[in-house]
């Protein structure tokens, strides 16, 4: 079934303002309390090398049994020095709040040095990794191969670029929602084409179709592709993948506007990214602009049978490098506080609206037979 526009923002609009049952603040202490409801996630390690280990979720309708259907999974990827339980409480992808009336089966996947390949000198081949989980879970579980999807935050979100750009792994992920994506690039020279070094980083239109990986940084092309069966035959063809971005005005560690980060390598302007995003799933670049609250925006490209198939949340003004939650969150909370005592909050307090809803939603609405 397909959404119209109005309708996908009225879901959207329903599902932005849901609240968790995780709330809980205290006046009296500098830190706030916020209760750890993290379900326990089964550890699971790689039986292909090299051996790594992943986290595992599984909701109650997964049972196991003969007459087990198969269910969607979203594999979700940590920010640099965050690990899967600390991801797990900021997406709550697990939480049937959230997840409604589909459950989802979650994976959490771990960085191997604590962020993942696409950021900038970062040399692990974690597409591999990720092919191995897929491979793993697909052996061990009932999963619905249709609806394989890839979410995470900051360097785990830039990750999510890399899987979409890759030719081995693209198409066995349905869609993908990165939240405050760390999506470097090449700088250009002054003749507008890429340089592996020196050059000028100009954020708004720096060339987004490479993406970087290993030790010293090198340069893919971005050309997402997939393996559809036509007339019988297993034929690779060029894939269009759904993507829903979010960002905060306020963000300091990605900011919003681009600009040089880790190591001066060049980050895009967040428009110009899934401007780019739009232009390579097929689409015009010109957006609708829709209110989610007060605060947030939605740019919705595509119309017709592709609506909504590229988006883009600014998350308002005031949100920083935080998973926008209407409640607080490890992100969100004040600097030195955490329910694992990381103290990395950002000290930018709830946001107008919880993103995970919108993200399980978009999900809910592109399997990958959606678009072959
Ligand atoms: C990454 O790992 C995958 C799966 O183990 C392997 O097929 C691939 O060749 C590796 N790529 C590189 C560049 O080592
Ligand atoms: C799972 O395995 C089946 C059978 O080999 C295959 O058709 C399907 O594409 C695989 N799914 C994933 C997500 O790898
Ligand atoms: C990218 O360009 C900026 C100048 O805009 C420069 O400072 C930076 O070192 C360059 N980055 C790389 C990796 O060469
Ligand atoms: C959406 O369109 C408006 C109006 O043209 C433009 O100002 C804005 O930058 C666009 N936003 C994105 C994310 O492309
Ligand atoms: C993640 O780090 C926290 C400390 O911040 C720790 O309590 C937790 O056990 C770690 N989880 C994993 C899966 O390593």
């Amino acid at each position: 079934m397909l959404f119209s526009f109005v309708s996908l923002l009225a879901r959207f609009l329903a599902l932005a303002t849901l609240s968790s049952a995780q709330t809980t603040t205290s006046s009296t202490s500098v830190c706030p309390s916020i209760v750890s409801d993290i379900p326990i996630l089964t550890t699971l390690s790689l039986t292909a090398e090299p051996t790594r280990t992943f986290y595992q979720f599984l909701p109650p309708a997964y049972t196991g049994g003969p007459s087990q259907s198969a269910l969607p999974v979203i594999l979700s990827f940590h920010g640099a020095s965050r690990n899967a339980t600390e991801q797990a409480g900021l997406d709550r992808f697990w939480d049937p709040v959230f997840q409604g009336s589909t459950p989802y089966i979650v994976i959490y996947a771990e960085a191997h040095k604590t962020t993942w390949e696409g950021t900038p000198n970062i040399i692990d081949n974690d597409t591999g990794y990720t092919g191995n989980i897929l491979d793993q879970i697909n052996a061990s579980l009932s999963i619905d191969s249709e609806r394989i999807f890839g979410s995470g935050k900051s360097d785990g979100a830039g990750f999510l670029n890399v899987l979409a750009c890759d030719t081995s792994l693209e198409g066995r992920f349905a869609a993908f929602a990165p939240v405050s994506g760390a999506f470097y690039t090449f700088n250009d020279t002054t003749a507008g084409t890429p340089t592996e070094s020196g050059g000028t980083c100009n954020p708004a239109v720096v060339d987004t179709d490479l993406y970087l990986s290993g030790d010293p940084p090198v340069s893919h092309a971005c050309t997402p592709t997939a393996t559809v069966t036509l007339n019988g035959t297993p034929t690779v063809v060029s894939r269009v993948p759904p993507i829903l971005e979010f960002h905060g005005g306020s963000d300091t560690t990605i900011p919003y506007n681009g600009g040089l980060g880790r190591d001066n390598f060049c980050l895009p302007t967040i428009p110009h990214w899934i401007q780019q995003w739009a232009a390579r799933d097929n689409l015009p670049v010109t957006n609708t602009t829709s209110a989610i609250t007060s605060e947030a925006t939605a740019f919705i490209f595509g119309s017709g049978t592709t609506d909504g198939l590229v988006m883009h949340v600014f998350d308002g003004p005031d949100v920083s490098h935080s998973w926008p939650a209407t409640f607080l969150n490890d992100d969100n909370q004040p600097p030195g506080c955490g329910p694992f005592g990381g103290g990395d909050g950002n000290g930018d307090g709830p946001a107008s609206f919880n993103a995970t809803p919108m993200i399980i939603s978009f999900f809910n609405e592109w399997p990958r037979t959606r678009l072959t």
